[in-house]
């Protein structure tokens, strides 16, 4: 007998109708003694099993419940009640494991409504619910479409490492990796730690992006992405930040800041599209749950469109151009910022701008997607490629409602003597990245990137508000639990 996921029955059961088929999964809830809604996570949607007690031994029906594993055999028909379209009568059920009743009913599996927190806290176990399969299942999708872009696109994926010594921001917001024995640390003739004893011979960290990395590879594979976790030790406990989140950085050889702007531009409505089209039952799902989540808050705050119709208008309007010059002369004009709303007052050309901006920018004003470019020199990373003016760099940033900035990029500096000029201005070690101002020496071209918050970005499309909901196991300070 033929073992199938739930999904794939659903999809395509006529030809097995009366026949005989095996599904195995966990209890959602069993009714009456007779109806079990069985799911094994292939799909938000349950399959009704349809049990005549008469048919099994007592002790077995005792021991089926909520969050119970079985194996099930059965003959598929189509279903005498309204609400699914097939269902199993069952000739043999097996439990497959433990379920120990009395611990599951103080656990998120227990079928009522829990708070995020109380999710979270069983982080483990939250796959089992409709919301966190919904939001996996579609945190999957994102991850496949992005691929599928490059691809499409003659992007090669790349994999840059984890473990670096440089520090690509110039943040210095690092993870350090060590193996020394922390309360033994070597020092040297000056007394201060000795990294030429330390494994790598050096001081390293976990990476804060691989751009730098990734540049090398597309001054000569052309195209290239990376696609891997990031780490940043910035302290900031809010429900845009993450110390581990996974980033996404395609590098383009012989692009400039339009280019990278078409493209960034271009990916993300693919990859919305992506989903629109192919997880239509897990948004349907959560499009409800942001429904029920407006009516909770209080009018003012409540969003102007759907889950569904937002993500389908992001796809239809071209996003917003707008300098980062602009902008502000937007945001010093704002009622906003007259009336002293917001709580960092913009108060002239140069400040930097926080989240708060952002999303009156495009939420209030712009009611779009905004991309901003042409930001002051001195707020940004050191590779950015100057402009004319003397002040700016050719630096994007793409903003989407709710969510603030989704998308942080670039053209780079390719001019060596600029470049060098800058990093000492900035007090970038040009020892420690002369591999990188190489690349400066011998054919250097015009080019372009640009890194996505895969986080950031299933935050927006599946509508949940706080990043930790959106990741299986966050890291966050002080928290590294499961
Ligand atoms: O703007 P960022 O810092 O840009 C870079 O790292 C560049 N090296 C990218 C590049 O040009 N190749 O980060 C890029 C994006 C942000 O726009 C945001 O979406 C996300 O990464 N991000 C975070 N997401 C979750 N938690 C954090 N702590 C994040 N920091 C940045
Ligand atoms: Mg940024």
């Amino acid at each position: 007998m033929e073992k199938t996921t739930i999904k794939k029955l659903l999809g395509d059961y006529k030809k097995l109708i009366h026949h005989d088929i095996t599904v195995q999964g966990w209890v959602r809830a069993f009714r009456s003694n007779r109806f079990i809604a069985l799911n094994d996570g292939s799909t938000i949607n349950n399959l009704q099993i349809v049990v005549n007690f008469e048919d099994f031994s007592e002790e077995l029906i005792k021991n089926i419940h909520t969050a119970s594993s079985l194996k099930i055999t059965g003959e598929l028909v189509e279903s005498q009640g309204s609400g699914q379209s097939i269902e199993v009568l069952a000739k043999k059920i097996e439990i497959l494991g433990d379920n120990f009743f009395e611990e599951m009913q103080t656990t998120i599996l227990q079928p009522k409504k829990h708070s995020l927190e109380k999710l979270r806290e069983q982080a483990h176990l939250r796959f089992r619910t409709n919301l966190f399969g919904s939001v996996f299942r579609i945190r999957h999708a994102v991850s496949f479409a992005i691929h599928q872009y490059f691809n499409q696109n003659e992007f090669f994926y790349l994999n840059t490492p984890v473990i670096t010594g440089a520090d690509a921001e110039g943040a210095g917001e690092m993870f350090g990796v060590t193996n020394f024995d922390l309360n033994n640390l070597p020092k040297n003739e000056e007394g201060e730690i000795d990294y030429e004893q330390d494994f790598f011979g050096r001081k390293t960290n976990l990476t804060v992006s691989g751009q730098l990395e990734g540049e090398t590879a597309a001054m000569g594979l052309g195209r290239i992405y990376t696609f891997g976790p990031t780490f940043r030790a910035e302290n900031s406990n809010t429900t845009r930040h993450l110390a581990e989140f996974w980033m996404v950085e395609p590098e383009v050889a012989f692009n400039d800041l339009e280019d990278n702007i078409d493209l960034a531009e271009d990916f993300l409505k693919y990859v919305i599209k992506y989903v629109l089209e192919n997880c239509k039952d897990d948004l349907a799902f959560l499009d409800n749950r942001f429904a029920e989540e407006q009516k909770t808050k209080p009018e003012k705050d409540r969003a102007k469109e759907g889950l569904i119709e937002k993500l389908e208008n992001v796809i239809e309007k071209r996003f917003k151009r707008v300098s980062y010059t602009e902008a502000i002369e937007i945001l010093l004009n704002s009622k906003e910022n007259k009336k002293g709303k917001f709580q960092f007052p913009i108060e002239n050309w140069g400040t930097d701008l926080q989240s708060e901006h952002e999303r009156y920018l495009v939420e209030k004003h712009f009611e779009s997607p905004v991309v901003l470019f042409d930001y002051p020199k001195d707020i940004k990373a050191f590779y950015m490629r100057q402009n004319e003016d003397g002040k700016t760099v050719a630096a994007m940033d793409v903003l989407f409602p709710g969510i603030g900035e989704i998308i942080g990029g670039s053209q780079r500096e390719e001019r060596y003597e600029l470049l060098k000029t800058r990093m000492q201005e900035m007090h970038v070690d040009e020892k420690e990245l002369w591999w990188y101002l190489d690349t400066r020496k011998f054919g250097s071209v015009p080019h372009a990137g640009f890194g996505l918050g895969l986080e950031r970005l299933v935050l927006f499309v599946t509508g949940m508000s706080n990043i930790r909901d959106v990741i299986p196991f966050p890291r966050t300070p002080k928290n590294a639990e499961f």
